[in-house]
């Protein structure tokens, strides 16, 4: 039974106010922490900020005051193994769509921290406690260029990332990675192209193009000893609503080009040509499925069409997407979906359709480590938490390796697998 339900204001890797909530049980205390997006998509759950003066109107009294009021009233005597009512507790005590009121924010830090306590409870860690059974690490994606509106469009490209397929287990994959991250910031330094870090903890890049930053990146991998395409492929998140003009268009800065929807689809499917990419996430706006459409159709199976800002972990837009062809895989973030029942159902719905399915972090991020459970836990194929660097993305990375060890000999590492359609 949950006796307490607190809420407090901590901060993210962005130096912006959180929301953190701790859950009592007879039996132990459950927290957790919010993250939050720069690059959202419409269709999110709201992150409720107070506006104003202070923290560049990015503070979080409200979301706060409401974990400690109307959450807390709603959610203590409940049973915290019961997650599904508590999620629904949470979407009734709001009243609207998209946790209008109380803000997705609190929602979410509410929802983890009572699956985080529920698992105390049971003295298991949470990824057990969400499937006994579980054993398959996911494939990775880790970004190793940082772009967009994470490296004030530096770079067209939100995310590089690399994607260690044929590693015979987690802790190889990252093993891999590492050695291409170096590898990939010795490139950047002879060049004199090195200009710091991105928010994910990618290098940030001065690169000529984006076909640049892709060559460097095959080069990255082969630097590390590895062979592209076989053993390590290629990520993109593309990100394109945030290249898309009021006219439909979309512009990559970096060339000083204008493309129509048409002429975009051209240029990406260039580049699924020339390099060795296994996922193409947001390729389009969140609000031209024509062109998602135009995407999928053209790449069937052979690579993983990702919705982010497109599908905002929506079962409902998962459904859609299956119908309508409009992507093959949904990228699960709890916060888009403001409760982990929403979340799981987002995941359910992909398994269905026969979508691939990738949890993944945001931009703003703390050392809270829910998320990797949940992969584990879920079963999903792909999990993405940024690059090897900075403390709020190792911190996943880290309980990964932890979880793969507790497996001992059971542990199985997704793989190639880990693409398409996702089954856990
Ligand atoms: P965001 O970016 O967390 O800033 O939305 C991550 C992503 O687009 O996948
Ligand atoms: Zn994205």
């Amino acid at each position: 039974e949950i006796t307490s339900v607190t809420g407090h204001r901590r901060w993210d890797s962005r130096a912006r106010p959180t929301v953190e909530v701790v859950v009592r049980t007879p039996a132990g205390t459950g927290r957790a922490l919010a993250p939050a997006g720069a690059s959202t998509g419409s269709g999110e759950a709201v992150d409720l900020r107070d506006g104003g003066e202070a923290f560049g109107g990015k503070d979080v009294t409200r979301a706060v005051a409401g974990v400690n009021g109307d959450i807390a009233a709603a959610l203590t005597g409940m049973d915290v193994a019961d997650q599904a009512a508590v999620d629904a507790r949470l979407e009734e005590v709001d009243g609207e769509a998209g946790f209008a009121r109380l803000g997705g924010n609190a929602a979410v830090a509410a929802s983890m921290a009572v699956a985080q306590a529920a698992a105390v409870a049971h003295g298991v860690p949470l990824w057990r406690h969400l499937d006994p059974a579980a054993a398959r690490l996911p494939l990775p994606e880790i970004q190793i260029f940082g772009g967009g509106a994470h490296a004030h469009g530096r770079l067209d490209i939100q995310d590089l990332l690399v994607v260690p397929l044929a590693a015979g287990s987690f802790r190889e994959a990252f093993d891999w990675t590492v050695e291409i991250h170096r590898a990939a910031g010795r490139w950047l330094d002879e060049r004199g192209r090195l200009a710091g870090v991105a928010e994910e903890g990618g290098w940030w890049p001065a690169f000529e193009s984006n076909a640049e930053a892709l060559e460097a990146l095959v080069a990255a991998i082969e630097g590390a000893g590895l062979v592209p395409g076989e053993q390590v492929g290629i990520s993109l998140d593309i990100a394109a609503t945030q290249l898309v003009g009021s006219d439909g268009s979309y512009r990559l800065t970096r060339e000083d080009r204008t493309y129509d929807r048409d002429g975009w689809g051209e240029v990406l499917l260039g580049w699924l040509d020339r390099f060795p990419i296994v996922s193409i996430e947001d390729p389009f706006a969140e609000d031209d499925p024509a062109g998602m459409a135009l995407l999928t159709a053209a790449v069937g199976d052979r690579v993983q069409v990702v919705g982010d800002d497109f599908l905002v972990t929506d079962a409902e837009r998962v459904r859609a997407a299956a119908s309508d062809r409009t992507a093959n895989t949904v990228l699960v973030k709890p916060n888009q979906a403001g409760t982990l029942t929403r979340a799981k159902a987002a995941l359910d719905a992909a398994a269905e359709a026969g979508f691939g399915a990738i949890v993944s972090a945001r931009s703003g991020e703390t050392e809270d480590v829910t998320i990797s459970h949940l992969a584990v836990g879920w079963g999903s194929g792909g999990f993405k938490v940024g690059s090897a660097t900075r403390g709020e993305r190792t911190a996943k990375w880290n309980e990964l390796l932890r979880i793969e060890e507790n497996l001992g000999p059971s542990a199985r590492y997704a793989g190639r697998a880990g693409l398409g359609p996702w089954q856990s």
